[in-house]
């Protein structure tokens, strides 16, 4: 902890029902791109959490609660969640979780629907608020359009905050607007936070009430103007939402363009918030790239590719129409087009997975190559492993999923069922078109099929007797 700064805490709020969203679902846990709106908040604080700027983050949830806190428990275990069981106002949902709160020395109090905020804005807001000993300090922007938002009026030398709703024409034509983001000293807040009142148009306890409670009592309030005002848009329409989505967008891509990241058609491109792409490498348009997948450098994605949660080694081909999860390719692995590789498949450098191969759960090994219209699931393939067109590795006999297991150097025929559990050791070999039931030996030639037999003169017996099925009169 960072001694004289002193603690800090972050209270994210997040238990409005967001009803000018029309949604069933909370407001917060709408998506941006693949991510609730609610991970932006607390991936900004995070950022703070790890340059030791916020000790401890809770969020406020409410409607739909439950929703809220399993996504929290599931994705931000660290983050606790607080009940407003009856969603009162921003000021009231600040009251309810004042036990957590109370011992901090500072408290910051964010809105969970303002998605673009950065880590960087709230370390400046509490770098000023600590060195000018302020009581309250938060952000204000000039908006193009103030619509919805709480306008901060300067007056007598004093700040307040009046909403919308509450407003006079007069204020509503005021563009200074208030972010919603506030830091305050913790014996500042405490003594007013339960001094709000209900009594405005709205019958709730606004928050941004305070600003003028603690001016009039001569407590220091900064009303910083940080920012763009981008970054302090609040999510509150489904055309809010839509234009967060396309410029959450535009900032990854160009983002990962400075980085050294090309593409043809930047447009064309979705990225996800968890990606992270070295330099050189080439998107092709209409890619597709979620989770925390990670590409090397020097590697292309190929056009209508979807990849998500990748660890994508350095001078990886991935070609067009590649739906790859979970998995991995290493350095200098190709795969595509026409691939769907997912649950922890493993793609040792230099292997190949290619055009119509599904890749599930396996591994394979080094230089190993499954070029065309196969399955491979719950396997293990050694290196140099070649599989012939057609190939399945039949893994479930319908109770469980059983594993095949490919030695070294091992050549599978094409059309070869592999009927697991099964085991072939290294340089083994199955003739095209078996079933493969047992273990191969090592070295050894698996053939299981019928044995071929050419009946001399069956067409012309055919035509003769008008028989349509060659199977009936040859005895
Ligand atoms: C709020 C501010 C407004 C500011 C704007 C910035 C108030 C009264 N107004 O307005 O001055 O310009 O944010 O975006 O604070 N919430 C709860 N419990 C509640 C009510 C709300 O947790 O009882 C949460 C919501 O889920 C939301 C956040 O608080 O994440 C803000 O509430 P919202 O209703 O969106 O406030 P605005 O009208 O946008
Ligand atoms: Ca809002």
């Amino acid at each position: 902890m960072s001694g004289s700064a002193g603690v800090t805490g972050a209270l994210v709020l997040a238990a409005g029902k967001g009803t000018r969203m029309k949604s069933d679902l909370p407001k917060v846990l709408l998506p941006i791109l693949d991510q609730p709106v609610l991970y932006y908040a607390l991936r900004a604080l995070e950022k703070l959490a790890v340059e030791g700027a916020v000790h401890d983050t809770a969020v406020v949830v409410g409607h739909r609660g439950e929703l809220a806190r399993d996504y929290l428990a599931a994705e931000w275990p660290g983050v606790i969640p607080i009940w407003q069981h009856e969603q009162l106002g921003t000021g009231h949902a600040v009251q309810i979780a004042r036990e957590w709160w109370e011992g901090f020395d500072h408290l910051f109090v964010l809105p969970g629907d303002v998605p673009m905020l950065t880590g960087a804005t709230l370390a400046r807001l509490a770098e000023d608020h600590k060195k000018e000993g302020a009581d309250c300090s938060f952000i204000s922007f000039e908006a193009a359009n103030p619509h919805g938002y709480g306008r901060v009026v300067h007056s007598g030398g004093g700040v307040s905050i009046v909403e919308e709703k509450d407003a006079t024409e007069e204020e509503r034509l005021l563009s200074e607007v208030n972010s919603g983001v506030y830091i305050f000293k913790v014996s500042s807040l405490l003594p007013h936070i339960y001094r709000l009142s209900s009594e405005n148009a709205q019958g709730e306890f606004y928050l941004p009430d305070i600003i003028k409670m603690m001016g009039r009592e001569g407590m220091s309030v900064r009303a910083v103007a940080e920012g763009r005002e981008d970054e302090f848009r609040g999510i509150n329409t489904p055309a809010q939402l839509a234009e967060a989505v396309a410029l959450i967008k535009q900032n990854i891509v160009e983002g990962m363009l400075a980085g050294g990241v090309r593409m043809a058609d930047p447009s064309s491109v979705w990225i996800g918030p968890g990606v992270a792409i070295e330099q050189d490498v080439h998107l092709e348009p209409f890619v597709q790239i979620w989770g925390s997948t990670s590409i090397g450098a020097g590697s292309r994605i190929g056009p209508f590719s979807v990849l998500r949660n990748m660890t994508i080694g350095r001078g990886v081909d991935v070609a067009s129409h590649a739906v790859l999860s979970d998995s991995a390719l290493g350095e200098g692995a190709k795969a595509g087009p026409f691939i769907v590789v997912r649950d922890g498949a493993e793609f040792a450098p230099h292997s190949y997975g290619g055009k119509f191969v599904e890749v599930k759960k396996s591994e394979i090994g080094k230089r190993s190559k499954v070029p065309h219209l196969a399955y491979i699931g719950d396997s293990t393939l050694g290196e140099d492993v070649n599989i012939g067109a057609g190939t399945i590795t039949c893994n479930f006999d319908g109770v469980n999923k059983n594993r095949t297991v490919i030695g070294d150097r091992c050549f599978i025929g094409s059309d070869t069922m592999l009927v697991a559990p099964v085991v072939l050791g290294s340089d083994a070999a199955t003739a095209a078109g078996s079933t493969v039931t047992q273990d191969v030996p090592e070295g050894a030639l698996a053939v299981g099929r019928a044995r071929q037999r050419n009946i001399e003169g069956w067409s012309g017996r055919r035509k003769k007797t008008g028989s349509g099925e060659g199977g009936r009169n040859d005895g």
